[in-house]
């Protein structure tokens, strides 16, 4: 009795066990289909759209976003900002145009052509790389309202083929003002240039930012996106075809955006162009004549509104990450070589690769100049999370830097880094983002956020604003100001210039980051 009632446990023991085996392999299963299918969707689609948000960078790409409005220039459309109002609305009319939209580059109320286009380029390959992820944060409307102000602007701004107005304002005159944009009172020139005074950098960038923003268009609305398109190509033919700096046609932007050569945005301009057109001709002009002129192979460069080689090195890589297939091999060759320069320059940014660059603070933080030293780190850190998708996306394992190997998520762990120094984990414990955070500036230096809205001062007794010692009165939400010093430490004064000032261009590079950490993630293969 005994013994069949041991036999039947012990079959009933088999049987408990026999289940639990089953359920354990059904278990496994779901998940390797699971995997396989999520495996399957990325190479098809990008990120799946209920792929979990990162909390903290939705966070501050909400934060990030708002700056744009900060900055708006013109009749205000949906205004988020409570302390912002309408502005500029006459500019342009010396020339019968309408320049009243674009932004204001700074903490000023100038409107530099030459990096607001800059900050459309980087807006749209952030919206064309990681527009689901900032739809899934429910940014990405927010993200094309902000570049559309701005390609409206640079349209209008295009008034005939080989003429480009590239300035608004003088500098000289808006800063011995301070003053909202909102009562600015000083008159406010416009510049262009044209073929007798040609100005090839700024003609290219303004290219790469229609180009580039086509595309992001293309779907919503192909009519804008075609206009775009139109404007891009032709100012891509002015910008070859009259080759001169417009530093030396201008020579007034030197003091402020001076340009150290164009052959990198003749080759940026013409990399976008390829991938808004698909025409072989402008992958002809990167990897022919120009790309052996202008693409110093081999050497690294940092990324920035002046210095476009080592964007245009990783979006031409893109084609040979994706679909080098249909490339003729003498192209292709080419485009290895963009494509090397390029993982030389993602191993400079790698802190233990046998290359990294030592241009660090003890904090972590890549540290090139004193002058809006957030600028580097940022802009490296956002194609460092791009070249890891691309390598994610194309399955491609490996990144080799003189005999060491790296993986997508070594570079992913780098952009991290920079994201979250920006973001407080710093040695000053503060956050370089304006209203993200318990600890953010309090003294930027920013002449709307400075001075109260109903203040009534003009041009020159507006400087008491500048000067005085309560905290500003307006929050400018979504400022990434200039950052740190290579000590790690920041001073948080409003006459601080070189620390405090936020940029355009540098929240369109931290938007892009931002939004590249949404998720782990990889890319779209295709941008159409
Ligand atoms: C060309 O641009 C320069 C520089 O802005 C300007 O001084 C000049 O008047 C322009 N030429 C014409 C024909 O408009
Ligand atoms: C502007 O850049 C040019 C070309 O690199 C250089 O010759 C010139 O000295 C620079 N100007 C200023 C003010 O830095
Ligand atoms: C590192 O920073 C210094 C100081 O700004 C600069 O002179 C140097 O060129 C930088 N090095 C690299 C490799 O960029
Ligand atoms: C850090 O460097 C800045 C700029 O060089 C300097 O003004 C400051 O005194 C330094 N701070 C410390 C704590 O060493
Ligand atoms: C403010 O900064 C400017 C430029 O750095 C400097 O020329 C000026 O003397 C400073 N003013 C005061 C009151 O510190």
């Amino acid at each position: 009795m005994g013994g069949k009632e041991g036999e039947a446990s012990k079959s009933r023991g088999l049987f408990w066990r026999l289940l639990v085996l089953l359920i354990a392999a059904l278990v496994v299963t779901t998940a390797v289909l699971t995997i396989l299918r999520d495996f399957h969707y990325f190479k098809k689609h990008g990120v799946p759209s209920d792929h979990p948000i990162n909390k903290k960078y939705a966070d501050a790409l909400e934060i990030a976003l708002q700056f744009f409005d900060v900055q708006k220039s013109g009749k205000l459309v949906d205004n988020r900002i409570s302390w912002r109002g309408d502005s500029g609305l006459q500019d342009g009319s010396e020339g019968n145009l309408d320049l009243s939209k674009g932004v204001f580059d700074a903490g000023d109320a100038m409107k530099f052509g030459f990096p607001m286009a800059f900050t459309a380029t980087v807006l749209s390959w952030a919206i064309l790389e990681y527009g689901d992820q900032m739809n899934a944060a429910k940014q990405l409307g927010y993200a094309q309202n902000s570049l559309r102000w701005i390609t409206d602007y640079l349209i209008h701004a295009h008034p005939s083929e080989n003429v480009l107005y590239i300035q608004v304002g003088d500098p000289e005159l808006d800063h011995k003002c301070w003053e909202r944009p909102e009562t600015m009172s000083e008159t406010r020139p416009i510049i262009q240039v044209n073929t007798s005074l040609p100005g090839t950098e700024v003609a290219a960038e303004t290219t790469a930012a229609m180009a580039a923003a086509s595309l992001v268009f293309k779907k919503s609305d192909p009519v804008y996106s075609n206009l775009l398109l139109m404007h891009a190509r032709q100012l891509f033919t002015f910008a070859d075809t009259y080759r001169g700096s417009y530093s030396i046609s201008v020579p007034q932007v030197q003091k402020f955006y001076n340009s150290t050569g164009y052959g990198d945005e003749l080759l940026w301009a013409a990399s976008w162009l390829y991938h808004a057109t698909g025409y072989e001709s402008y992958l002809r002009y990167v990897t022919e004549l120009n790309g052996q002129n202008f693409d110093n192979w081999g050497s690294t460069t940092w990324f920035s509104w002046d210095d476009k080689l080592a964007g245009a090195q990783i979006l031409l890589s893109r084609i040979i990450f994706f679909g080098a297939k249909d490339i003729p091999t003498v192209q292709n060759l080419y485009l290895q070589m963009y494509r090397k320069t390029a993982e030389a320059v993602m191993c400079g940014l790698l802190p233990d690769s046998p290359t990294a660059t030592s241009n660090r603070t003890d904090g972590g933080l890549i540290w090139v100049t004193e002058w809006n030293s957030l600028l580097h780190p940022v802009a490296s850190a956002f194609l460092a999370i791009l070249y890891s998708d691309y390598m994610l996306t194309s399955q491609t394992e490996t990144l080799y830097c003189s005999g060491n190997s790296y993986k997508p998520a070594d570079l992913r762990k780098f952009a991290i880094s920079q994201a979250d120094y920006v973001l407080g984990a710093n040695p000053m414990k503060l956050s370089y983002l304006v209203g993200y955070g318990s600890r953010y500036p309090q003294y930027v230096h920013h002449r709307g956020s400075s001075i109260p809205v109903d203040a009534d001062t003009g041009c020159k007794d507006g400087f008491k604003w500048l000067y005085s010692d309560n905290p500003n009165p307006n929050i400018a939400v979504g400022a990434l100001v200039g950052g740190p010093s290579l000590n790690d430490s920041y001073s948080d004064t409003r006459n601080n210039t070189q620390q405090g000032e936020p940029s355009t261009y540098n929240c369109a590079l931290l938007v892009g980051l931002l939004s590249g950490l949404l998720t782990t993630s990889s890319v779209a293969k295709s941008y159409t």
